[in-house]
């Protein structure tokens, strides 16, 4: 029987999904099963004591910090947010996006700091606060878990800070990107204790991975 111990993958549900499998697969590393609709959320194969668990984006960097996932796959921008101790392992490139705030078009006024003191709906409060204070602007932060667009819209707030990947969601809902925050691609990541603990398994992966990335 097979007793090396399970190395365990968090893969988050959404756009980075399918990407990350596909990954996975390149270099062997699938198990029966794994879909982002799948209802189990521990997926095993016995075979290669490999556990991929589905889990929601924001959660990703929380499974690795505690090691109840070893590895990672979540965008940059998240793990900003998450001021995780995790290691960032490889940039993988896929997933690119950038944070940027946004106003509404026919209410934009002439300059950045027009808009202190005023209330921003975000995703990303830690990364926003940054920025800001760097900008040495004080706001309100309005923390939304999704559809952060509405914000401006319906008066919430009076801007946004959120991701852009194409721009449609913007432009559907009459925004303007004012300032560009931070650009983002997919990485993986690791528990700084299964990275000693598992070393040779998690190093010939981002071996193969590398190998991947470089020829695709
Ligand atoms: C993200 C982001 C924007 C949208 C941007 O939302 O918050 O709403 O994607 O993509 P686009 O520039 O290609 O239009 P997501 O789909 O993750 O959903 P949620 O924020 O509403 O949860």
């Amino acid at each position: 029987m097979n007793t090396e111990p399970f190395i365990t993958i968090a893969l988050p549900k959404g756009k980075l999904f399918n990407l990350s499998t596909e990954l996975f697969a390149k270099i062997g590393w699938t198990a029966e099963g794994l879909s982002e609709k799948s209802r189990k959320l521990v997926i095993t194969n016995e075979e290669q004591r490999l556990k991929f668990i589905i889990t929601k984006t924001a959660d990703v960097p929380t499974y690795v910090e505690y090691g109840a996932a070893d590895i990672g796959i979540i965008g940059k921008d998240v793990i900003a947010e998450s001021g995780k101790d995790i290691y960032e392992l490889l940039d993988l490139g896929f997933g690119k996006c950038h944070l940027m705030m946004a106003v509404p078009k026919d209410r934009k006024r002439p300059t950045l700091q027009d808009y202190a003191h005023t209330r921003v709906a975000t995703k990303f409060p830690h990364i926003a606060e940054q920025f800001f204070t760097s900008q040495g602007m004080q706001m309100e932060y309005i923390k939304l878990n999704g559809s952060i667009e509405l914000g401006p819209i319906i008066g919430l707030s009076e801007s946004i800070v959120d991701i852009v990947e194409t721009g449609t969601t913007l432009k559907e809902n009459n925004l303007e990107e004012i300032v560009s925050i931070m650009d983002a691609t997919a990485r993986l990541i690791v528990n700084p204790v299964s990275f000693k603990l598992k070393f040779e398994r998690v190093n010939s992966m981002v071996t193969d991975l590398k190998k991947i990335l470089a020829t695709d």
